[in-house]
């Protein structure tokens, strides 16, 4: 029989690295860097396991500020105390509705009858519950503003079947998110807010450290080096976390490789690889006419952005690619999608009533690294549109 054991034991002759998952991002790390806005929220969270009273709570930051771990390390704290307590975590990025939001709690995968889901979400949601709807921005306004009404009136308006009670944590980057709320929704929802600014660089080491002892040799690291990190994220990298600690798994990686026995290296390439990575990441989660289109403003001429414009070259482009383009109405959602990612922004003169006309849309990623990464998806487009 095959000892799979000694197969996995990759780590045991190691220099440098002594757990490579710790560099994951979405590793929760045991030694957890404590921002002091974390004390809200732990705060609110004791009040309702002991009186039972939800105080709803509206969490936004830059992307990278630590929304995310933060919760789910709080999650975690709760979880091995042992607290009576339903903790249940959905992100907007895959679970877009308020149906696609129910169905996830009750861990239903796959797409079911949606009067089963709304029967077993009431009768799974019991006792205290807390449930935290991540990267609340990528759900659409309508959609937000039925799930935020249905947790703020959750026992009145809405018919639960038991005395549960629930608190909601809204995740968001958007500081402006519970602003699209309609106004009774927002009041009766009533959430406390919560800023996470971007750290600072003293903050990013502390990251960085934590990280650096869980996950490498002791005397593989040095606080020297980690500084460096911290000033550069903090400098270059708006403070984004994400980058830090992507830019110390690179030059771990690379040094590891190198057959030294200490981490050395060049900073700033360790970041703009770091950068590739993270965009790259953001890539991959979208889907064809998302890439499409965001291909399509990057193609176009900078001076020319306009949304027509974009429209005329992503049908040229989906005819290079063999794809059937969408309906103009799905192409400006799928554009007010992408706004929402924060891969483009958009621009345009507000009119009352429906939503925000869109002029112009301007990408916010690396047009260079867009462009090849798309092309590398869609076979015909270098051909057809490519003078590279
Ligand atoms: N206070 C912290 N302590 C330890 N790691 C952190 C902290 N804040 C952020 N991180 C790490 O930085 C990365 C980005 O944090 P994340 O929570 O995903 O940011 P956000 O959700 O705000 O975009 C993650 O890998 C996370 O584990
Ligand atoms: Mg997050």
């Amino acid at each position: 029989m095959v000892d799979v054991t000694t197969l996995l034991d990759f780590f045991e002759d190691t220099n440098i690295i002594k757990n490579g998952e710790v560099f994951d991002l979405r590793y929760v790390p045991r030694h957890f860097y404590i921002r002091k806005e974390m004390h809200r929220i732990a705060e609110n969270i004791k009040m309702f396991i002991k009186y039972g009273i939800p105080e709803h709570i509206y969490l936004s930051g830059k992307p990278g500020s630590g929304k995310t771990a933060s919760i789910k390390y709080l999650q975690r704290e709760a979880e091995m105390r042992g607290f009576n307590l339903g903790f249940y975590y959905v992100s907007g990025r895959e679970y877009n509705t308020k149906y696609k939001i129910m169905a996830r709690i009750c861990g239903f995968e796959r797409s079911i009858d949606p009067n089963k889901v709304h029967d077993e979400f009431f009768r799974r949601v019991k006792g205290k519950a807390i449930i935290v709807l991540d990267e609340a921005d990528l759900v659409s306004p309508r959609e937000l503003n039925d799930v935020c009404f249905m947790f703020s009136r959750w026992g009145e308006a809405v018919e639960v079947a038991n005395d549960s009670v629930v608190l909601l944590i809204l995740i968001g980057c958007n500081v402006n998110l519970t602003k699209s709320l309609e106004p009774s929704v927002f009041s009766s929802l009533h959430p406390k807010f919560v800023f996470y600014g971007s750290y600072k660089k003293e903050e990013l080491f502390e990251i960085l450290r934590l990280r650096a002892k869980e996950g490498l040799h002791d005397g593989g690291w040095s606080d020297e080096m980690l500084e460096e990190i911290a000033a550069v994220c903090a400098e270059e990298y708006l403070g984004d976390a994400r980058f830090a600690i992507l830019a110390l798994r690179e030059l771990a990686v690379n040094s590891e490789f190198r057959g030294l026995d200490r981490i050395e290296g060049d900073i700033e390439g360790a970041f703009v690889k770091a950068a590739e990575n993270v965009l790259i990441a953001t890539l991959s989660g979208l889907g064809s006419h998302e890439l499409l289109i965001l291909y399509s403003a990057c193609r176009t001429p900078e001076d020319d952005r306009t949304i027509g414009a974009i429209r005329r070259m992503y049908e040229f482009a989906c005819s290079c690619a063999g794809v059937k383009p969408v309906k103009k109405s799905k192409f400006y959602e799928v554009v007010h999608a992408l706004d929402r990612l924060n891969v483009v922004s958009t621009a345009g003169k507000a009119k009352a009533g429906r939503g925000r006309p869109l002029n112009y849309v301007m990408p916010l990623v690396d047009e260079d690294l867009t462009i090849r990464y798309v092309e590398g998806m869609f076979d015909g487009l270098r051909k057809g549109l490519s003078w590279g």
